[in-house]
């Protein structure tokens, strides 16, 4: 039984996860006691905040992996990164600083700004990836709020050859009410293809990726199967099959700032 994780901040002492050595060994024996076999480590990139550039990351995870095995923990990682939008992605990228999810560089883990989808992604970035065959794989887009306000920004990105990556949590109800139903409603538009865990920390971020399958099981036991496919499918730089996308109705939109009124 395989498992994979896209996204995860517990590579030791990068970014705002595990702070250090022994913290990240406690998070990864957690992600193996729910049945994770395989972890991309993807630490914030280029957000401002954090800068961790690709060679320092591969170095990183070969120590990482080797401190799993000294302590039993069987769980294989891969170096990789949170990319954050920015106009030096193009420039990142042609200066080899850039993990992708694959070894192919194929499926680039992208994170929007929070609060909103910027014009020059869909009209200048996006279409220079994807003439480079870079398929950006939108991290949570369920806690994006220009997604969250205009759904079908989502809906256009998935229908010009956009992937996505749900975060487990947010399906389970760890972000509050509202993202878990936006959550289900991109999952029941079939614009979303897979779970990640976004693992930070042991309290409130930890990996939650097996109750999250069981859930989407519930739903729909072929699409859990699905997800977990396509995770696999990311990390080997395959083809992940686009489905029957929807758009999200929009009167149905609990994020809208004027809901209470209607
Ligand atoms: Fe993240």
């Amino acid at each position: 039984m395989t498992l994979v994780d896209l996204h995860s901040h517990i590579l030791p002492g990068v970014d705002d996860g595990s702070p250090d050595m022994n913290h990240s060994l406690v998070l990864a024996k957690a992600a193996v006691d729910d049945g994770v076999t395989h972890m991309l480590l993807t630490p914030h990139h280029m957000d401002g905040k954090y800068t961790n550039h690709k060679k320092d990351i591969i170095r990183k995870t070969e120590e990482f992996q080797q401190a799993l095995i000294e302590n039993d923990i069987s769980l294989k990682v891969f170096p990789g990164q949170e990319v954050h939008l920015s106009d030096k992605l193009l420039e990142a990228i042609d200066d080899d600083d850039i993990l992708f999810a694959d070894e192919g560089c194929r499926y680039l883990m992208l994170e929007l700004p929070h609060t909103h989808v910027p014009e020059y992604f869909m009209k200048n970035i996006f279409p220079e990836l994807r003439n480079r065959e870079i398929i950006p794989v939108i991290v949570h887009p369920e806690r994006n709020q220009g997604i969250q306000r205009n759904p079908n920004l989502l809906y256009e990105m998935i229908k010009n050859g956009c992937l996505t990556q749900l975060t487990a949590s947010s399906y389970l109800g760890i972000f509050g009410e509202k993202v878990t139903e936006f959550t289900q409603k991109i999952i029941s538009s079939n614009l979303g293809y897979t779970f990640s865990s976004d693992a930070h920390n042991l309290k409130g971020r930890k990996t939650r990726m097996t109750s999250a399958y069981v859930k989407l099981g519930k739903f729909n036991e072929r699409l859990s199967k699905n997800y977990q496919e396509n995770a696999k499918l990311i990390l080997n730089g395959e083809d992940v099959v686009q489905k029957n996308v929807k758009k999200i109705k929009k009167q149905s939109f609990l994020f809208n700032m004027f809901h209470k009124d209607k």
